[in-house]
């Protein structure tokens, strides 16, 4: 059983804890600190946490607590997790681990010298299809990985501070593109180095410093590539799309937006509908159970069983420090408009890695490009031979 400290007290804070108490969980958060007495005290009634406190350290040090869990402002990411390796407190943190990858390391390099517990909460990197998905990657079932893209949109964040380019950090890219990338190196290999970024960012709507859409291409070392697809100026709620090909296979995850579940109503009900939605009339787009289908059950669930059989989570600090440095090259590439190369200081996985090819062998003098039946009926095949180049069709 886990007893947590919760440091925020705002939206995630919040989805957070309906995951650690939903159900029959014997995990409960059980302080909690926020900006403002009024709130810490609401969340503290809302969630029945025994303690509350408006001073950060004081929840962390607390002895009740056995992890802490970051639901903070992103530059303040960095100062809580040091209060927990301070305290030899395991600590959970949320997304994007830090404004910079030179942050994240810091972080990572902290807890690990401590010897203390550190988790990613890399929320969809946990979705019941995203596992499945993942699985059947690990399976084979695709081949060999070739390009994985991750697409989250949405009308933009909740908050005053996201908007606020010092405390977040960044604008969307940073927000919405560290699930993107995490996704797409999850299904290309985590042990594959992510070598170079190019990427378009534009501030198109919002009076912001930052960006508000920005597009990317993520190259890895053994060929293979990742896109993301980020906005906060899209209309129409939040859409969270993964696509993954293979040289086997395809899968397209829709995890969000248009699951299967439409709803009419003439608006004489409640105002919530799902994250982000726009509209509570009309034809409406539901998510059945969005701390399930969002992944926080399943990710708290593998950092809790993780800690206490002293193992590693799926998604640690270091994945974190390594989206980070993703997310630094975007920005770089989005200023000089050129790949930029993605600066990993500590890099833990394949080095040299080359980029395959795969021939298929027709016979001893040509490798197979292609095979169709054509609509009149033909079946052709198209072959490379394999000492002149020549390619050829044949008719079956
Ligand atoms: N899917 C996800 O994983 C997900 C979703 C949303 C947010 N987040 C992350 O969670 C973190 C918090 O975001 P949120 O949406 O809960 O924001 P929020 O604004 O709803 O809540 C932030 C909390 O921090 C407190 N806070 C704000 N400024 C502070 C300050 N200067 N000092 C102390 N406390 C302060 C607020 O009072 C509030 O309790 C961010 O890092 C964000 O990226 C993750």
């Amino acid at each position: 059983m886990q007893k947590i400290a919760m440091l925020g007290s705002g939206f995630i804070g919040r989805f957070y804890a309906d995951s650690i108490h939903g159900q029959r969980s014997r995990d409960r958060v059980v302080a909690i600190y926020a900006r403002s007495e009024a709130n810490a005290k609401k969340f503290a009634e809302d969630y029945r946490c025994s303690f509350w406190a408006t001073d950060m350290e004081e929840v962390i040090a607390h002895p009740e607590v056995t992890m802490v869990c970051v639901a903070l402002p992103n530059n303040l990411h960095e100062a809580a997790v040091m209060l927990c390796v301070k305290h030899k407190k395991a600590v959970v943190c949320t997304k994007p681990l830090g404004r910079t990858a030179e942050e994240a390391l810091r972080m990572m390099q902290a807890v690990e010298e401590a010897g203390v517990f550190g988790g990613y909460l890399e929320d969809l990197c946990y979705t019941p299809k995203f596992l499945k998905a993942l699985a059947s990657v690990k399976e084979g079932a695709l081949g060999r990985i070739l390009w994985a893209k991750s697409r989250e949109t949405h009308p933009g964040p909740h908050s005053n501070w996201f908007w606020d380019k010092e405390q977040a950090g960044g604008g969307c890219i940073l927000d919405l593109g560290c699930h993107c990338i995490e996704i797409a190196r999850n299904f290309i290999g985590k042990d594959v180095k992510p070598v170079e970024v190019m990427c378009w960012a534009a501030t198109q709507v919002k009076p912001i410093d930052a960006e508000d859409h920005a597009i990317a291409l993520v190259k890895y070392e053994n060929g293979a590539i990742g896109q993301l697809e980020v906005s906060w100026t899209f209309r129409g709620g939040m859409d969270l799309r993964d696509e993954v090909m293979g040289t086997e296979g395809t899968i397209w995850i829709n995890n969000f937006l248009r699951t299967g579940f439409e709803m009419y109503t003439s608006g004489s009900g409640g105002e919530y509908v799902a994250e982000k939605a726009e509209s509570n009339t009309g034809w409406l787009f539901p998510v059945g159970d969005e701390v399930n289908d969002l992944g926080y059950n399943h990710m708290f669930t593998d950092m809790f069983n993780a800690y206490e059989e002293g193992a590693v989570p799926a998604e640690t600090f270091y994945d974190g420090y390594v989206v980070n440095a993703v997310i630094d090259a975007a920005y770089r590439s989005a200023q000089t408009k050129q790949w930029e190369p993605v600066v990993l200081p500590v890099w833990r996985g394949q080095e040299g890695v080359s980029q395959k090819t795969t021939l298929v062998e027709y016979d001893e003098h040509y490798y197979l490009i292609k095979e169709e039946v054509t609509h009149d009926g033909r079946h052709k095949i198209i072959l490379k031979d394999k000492q002149s180049q020549q390619i050829i069709e044949r008719d079956l």
